[in-house]
């Protein structure tokens, strides 16, 4: 491994820095990576159900009632409330013949951030590893199996991963954004992510669920339970939703 007697953030800072003499640096990779993620058509698949968009608490009162809670029952969501989820993150609110546009922004509507998914608890859906297909709005199984523990192990021994319903987990195709904006790709990355985050905890408050963000994990391990190239894929943040356990005062 590659050590550094510098800090490598300020360096970071600098180099991705854009100039009045450089505002678009050249992509690394000359030829566009795969704009998604496509799974072999032999795994399973679970279609979810069709997002509800006319429903629900206010916008306001969503955000001021939006808070961190690690706290879960344990209890399963319902397959509507994930769908509900991922479609508030990354479902696609406007198709056009030259592309579909998602609930949140990306820098280039480039979509680096694929959604993957720990399911421990959702009702009918036994625990596993899944993918989200977002042009078709279904879960790819990956692979069936308990892997909360493994997960919370994975984020620095957070037990709220083996405690929620599901961890949700973005890993970003680096490639998909640095052809286009080279190093500087990470800022948009990591800006992007942010705002899945974001959508996510508001989404999970108005579904009445607690969740927690996480940016606290062992990367390449977290990688290596999805089965992901660490080299190719960059585990950039996670979020755990579950029911919420009483409040402890
Ligand atoms: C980028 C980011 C990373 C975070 N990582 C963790 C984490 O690894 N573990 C955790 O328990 N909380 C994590 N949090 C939650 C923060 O601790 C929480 O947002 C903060 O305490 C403010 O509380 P609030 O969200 O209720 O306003 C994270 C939040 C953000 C925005």
């Amino acid at each position: 491994m590659l050590r550094r007697s510098m800090p490598v953030g300020p360096d970071f800072q600098e180099t991705t820095k854009y100039h009045y003499s450089k505002t678009f640096a050249p992509g690394l990779h000359v030829h566009p990576a795969p704009p998604i993620t496509v799974y072999d058509a032999s795994l399973p698949r679970i279609d979810l159900p069709k997002p509800e968009v006319a429903d629900g608490p206010g916008l306001w009162e969503t955000i001021a009632r939006r808070r961190t809670r690690r706290e879960f029952t344990g209890d399963p969501i319902s397959l509507a409330q994930l769908s509900q989820l991922l479609w508030a993150m990354s479902g696609v609110t406007f198709a056009t013949p030259d592309g579909a546009f998602r609930a949140a922004g990306s820098a280039g509507g480039l979509y680096p951030n694929d959604t993957y998914v720990c399911i421990n608890a959702v009702e009918d859906v036994k625990p596993s590893l899944a993918f989200y297909e977002v042009p078709d709005h279904r879960l790819c199984l990956l692979g069936e199996g308990a892997y909360g523990f493994e997960m919370a192990r994975a984020a620095l021994g957070q037990t709220c991963c083996s405690t929620a319903a599901v961890v949700f987990v973005w890993a970003a195709v680096i490639a998909r954004a640095a052809w286009k904006y080279s190093d500087r790709a990470y800022r948009y990355i990591y800006l992007d992510a942010g705002h899945l985050g974001a959508h996510g905890q508001l989404a999970a408050e108005a579904l009445g669920l607690a969740s927690v963000n996480i940016g606290a994990y062992y990367d390449d391990e977290v990688a290596g339970i999805f089965g992901l190239d660490s080299q190719q894929q960059v585990i950039v943040y996670m979020m755990a939703v579950g029911k919420p356990a009483p409040e402890v005062i």
